[in-house]
């Protein structure tokens, strides 16, 4: 077993195993960190957006560290919040504002860090929701599905599908949208269809009740990866089946 530490995050001590990422340590003891970036889908996926910024003291010396990629590895106080942090983070989210202005997660974020001022000439990226995080690409490619990529260069970096076309490799699962912590990837849907990265995909409705249980793209693949048949109806019709089915049996036992 690896060695355990007693650290003190905003006044509140807390125990860690020695080498264990400051964020995650702070939200197994309750204490919010602001952050963007982070899934608890995609472990690995860090340190793209510094909004997880905190002061950490270590042998009378404080330093700034990005929290969700710091491995504590001696006793050390933690400030989440100090007059430093808040400041560092206001400007972060003030920058990630002019990157992405149609956000409202980021919006929200920005007027609870109080705003930054001095950042009127930078250029507003018009109608942009996006932080190129990469999240979505990761959720995309972690299926196997690969139907999304950051392109271009510079201002005009996206994420999009090839030649942003209809990828014949999408499946219209939604991973991406889901994933995403700024609500960048924007999709339609109505009874019967969904709309997403201008691709219009067939829903696979349940037989029984009618509700949608994905697109019959995304249902074809999940049941194939899981080497199980295409399901015809929905959990909540499967369970509900399953239930009747064991009272049936204790009514006749
Ligand atoms: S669309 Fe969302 S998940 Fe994808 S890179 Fe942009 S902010 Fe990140
Ligand atoms: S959450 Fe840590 S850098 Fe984004």
């Amino acid at each position: 077993m690896s060695d355990l530490l007693n650290i003190t995050i905003d006044g509140r001590p807390c125990t860690c195993e020695a080498g264990e990422y400051l964020y995650d340590v702070a939200e197994r003891n309750g204490i919010h960190i602001p952050a963007l970036c982070r899934s608890d889908a995609f472990e690995d996926h860090r340190a793209c957006c510094r909004v997880c910024i905190v002061e950490v003291e270590e042998r009378g010396r404080r330093k700034v560290v990005t929290s969700c990629v710091y491995p504590v590895e001696r006793e050390c106080t933690v400030y989440t919040n100090s007059e430093k942090i808040a400041e560092e983070r206001a400007v972060t989210l003030a920058l990630l504002s002019k990157r992405a202005p149609e956000s409202e997660t980021i919006a929200a974020m920005a007027r609870e860090a109080g705003g930054a001022e001095g950042f009127d000439r930078l250029v507003t990226l018009d109608g942009e929701k996006c932080i190129l995080c990469g999240l979505c690409v990761q959720a995309c490619d972690s299926l196997g599905t690969g139907a999304i990529s950051t392109v271009n260069r510079g201002v005009d970096k996206m994420v999009s599908t090839p030649y942003d076309k209809p990828s014949a490799d999408c499946i219209g699962c939604l991973s991406c949208a889901n994933v995403c912590p700024t609500g960048a990837i924007e999709y339609a849907q109505d009874a019967t269809s969904r709309t997403i990265w201008n691709r219009t995909f067939e829903l696979a409705l349940c037989e029984r009740c009618g509700s949608p249980m994905g697109t019959k793209d995304a249902v074809h693949r999940a049941a194939q990866q899981a080497g199980v048949e295409e399901p015809r109806i929905c959990d909540a019709c499967r369970k509900r089946e399953l239930a009747d089915e064991m009272m049936h049996t204790y009514r006749y036992v």
